[in-house]
C-alpha cells in the first residue's frame, strides 16, 4: 500500500472520532508499504498490510463476508472480469456499460470506488483523477485488479462451458496511468477513510449486495467531500433477501418507509429528505446502463442499472 494512503486512513470501527492509525511498518520499499500491522489507539483493534495490500474490514461484518464470499471462485473472476474488459479484449459480443460508466467520470483530486471488483472504473477513474482507490470485500477481486495494476495485463482461464476454459488475456491500455492508484480490502458499510475526504466517489451495482443499504448510502455520503462533490450512483435494484433482510431493502416492498420503487427513494433521499444524507446532493442526470455479467459462451444475464449522476 502507498504511504500516502495512510494520511487518508482511520479505524472502521471508531469511525465518528476518526482515529488514526498507529503503523508498525515490518517491511517497506520506497513509497510503498509491504507488510504492516496498524492499530486502533482506541480501540486497539490490529489490521494487517500483508504483502502489499491493507485489510480493513472488521470482523464483525460476518453478514457481508458471507455474502462477498461468492465472489471469491474463479468462476465468478472470469464472469467479472469479462463484464468489466471484453471492450477491452475486442470480444465481438463485449459489453459497453463500463466505458459508458466511465464516461461519467471528471477531472478531480480523489476518487473512491466503492465494491470496485476488478478495477475497470477505478483505472478509469484513475485517468481524470490525482489519485483513486479501489475498495471491496473480496480479497480475490482485490489480489487480481492489483495483479493488473502491477503488470498491467493479466492471463484467466475465461470459463467455456461446464469446466471448459480458455486462456484469455486482459492488457490496459498503454497510456492508462496505473500509479496513482491504491486498491484497499474493505467493508463498503465500514469504509476506513476520514469524512469529507473525496471529490468523486463511484458505487456500481453495489446497494443491493449489502445487508444494509441505507449504511452503504450513508458511508458513502460521509466520505463524500460535502462541497464540490460527484457521486456515479448506479444500481438494477435486484432486491434478495439473500442479501438483506425486507425491513433494510430501499425498495421493491409495499409497505415500509421505503416501499414503491428505489429509485424514486434514492432521489428522494440523496435530495435531502428526512435530512438522512446531508449535505443535500442534486441530482444532474439519470438513467439506465445495459450492463452483461457472462456466466459461460451460452449463458449472458442483461442486467439495466439505474444510474443517478450527483453533485454537491
Ligand atoms: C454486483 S458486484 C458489482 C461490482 C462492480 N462495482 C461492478 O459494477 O462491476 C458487487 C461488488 O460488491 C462487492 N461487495 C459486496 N459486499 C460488499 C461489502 N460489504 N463491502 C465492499 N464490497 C462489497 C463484491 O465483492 C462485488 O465486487
Amino acid at each position: 500500500m502507498k504511504k500516502e494512503v495512510l494520511d487518508y486512513l482511520i479505524c472502521p470501527l471508531c469511525r465518528k472520532k476518526e482515529y488514526s492509525f498507529l503503523p508498525n511498518i515490518l517491511k517497506e520499499s520506497d513509497k510503498d508499504i509491504i507488510s504492516a500491522i496498524l492499530t486502533c489507539p482506541h480501540c486497539h483493534k490490529k489490521f494487517l498490510i500483508k504483502d502489499g495490500t491493507a485489510y480493513l474490514s472488521p470482523d464483525l461484518t460476518k453478514n457481508s463476508s458471507i455474502i462477498c464470499a461468492k465472489y471469491e471462485t474463479p468462476q465468478v473472476a472470469s464472469s467479472y472480469l469479462w463484464s468489466h474488459y471484453s471492450d477491452i479484449m475486442a470480444d465481438p459480443e463485449a459489453c459497453n456499460a463500463y466505458s459508458t460508466w466511465a464516461n461519467m467520470s471528471t477531472d478531480t483530486e480523489l476518487s473512491i470506488d466503492i465494491g470496485c471488483s476488478v478495477g475497470r472504473m477505478t483505472f478509469e477513474m484513475a485517468q481524470k483523477s490525482k489519485f483513486t482507490i479501489g475498495v471491496d470485500l473480496s480479497s480475490t477481486f482485490i489480489a487480481i485488479a492489483k495483479k493488473l495494476q502491477k503488470n498491467g495485463f493479466i492471463e484467466f482461464d475465461l470459463i467455456i462451458e461446464g469446466e471448459l476454459t480458455a486462456k484469455n488475456r486482459i492488457t490496459l491500455p498503454d497510456n492508462w496511468d496505473l500509479s496513482n492508484i491504491e486498491f484497499i480490502v474493505a467493508d463498503a458499510l465500514y469504509l476506513p477513510f476520514k469524512k469529507d475526504t473525496f471529490s468523486q466517489s463511484a458505487a456500481l451495482n453495489i446497494l443491493d449486495k449489502v445487508p444494509k443499504p441505507l449504511d452503504h448510502l450513508k458511508e458513502i455520503n460521509r466520505v463524500s467531500k460535502t462541497k464540490n462533490s460527484r457521486l456515479i450512483f448506479s444500481d438494477p435494484f435486484s432486491w434478495s433477501t439473500d442479501c438483506a433482510k425486507k425491513k433494510d431493502w430501499l425498495g421493491g416492498t409495499q409497505k415500509g418507509d421505503y416501499k414503491g420503487f428505489a429509485f424514486d427513494n434514492l432521489c428522494e433521499l440523496f435530495c435531502g429528505k428526512n435530512n438522512i444524507l446531508t449535505p443535500a446532493w442534486k441530482i444532474e442526470k439519470h438513467g439506465d446502463v445495459l450492463w452483461e455479467i457472462r456466466n459461460h459462451r451460452n449463458h449472458y444475464e442483461m442486467i439495466k442499472s439505474k444510474f443517478i449522476i450527483l453533485l454537491r
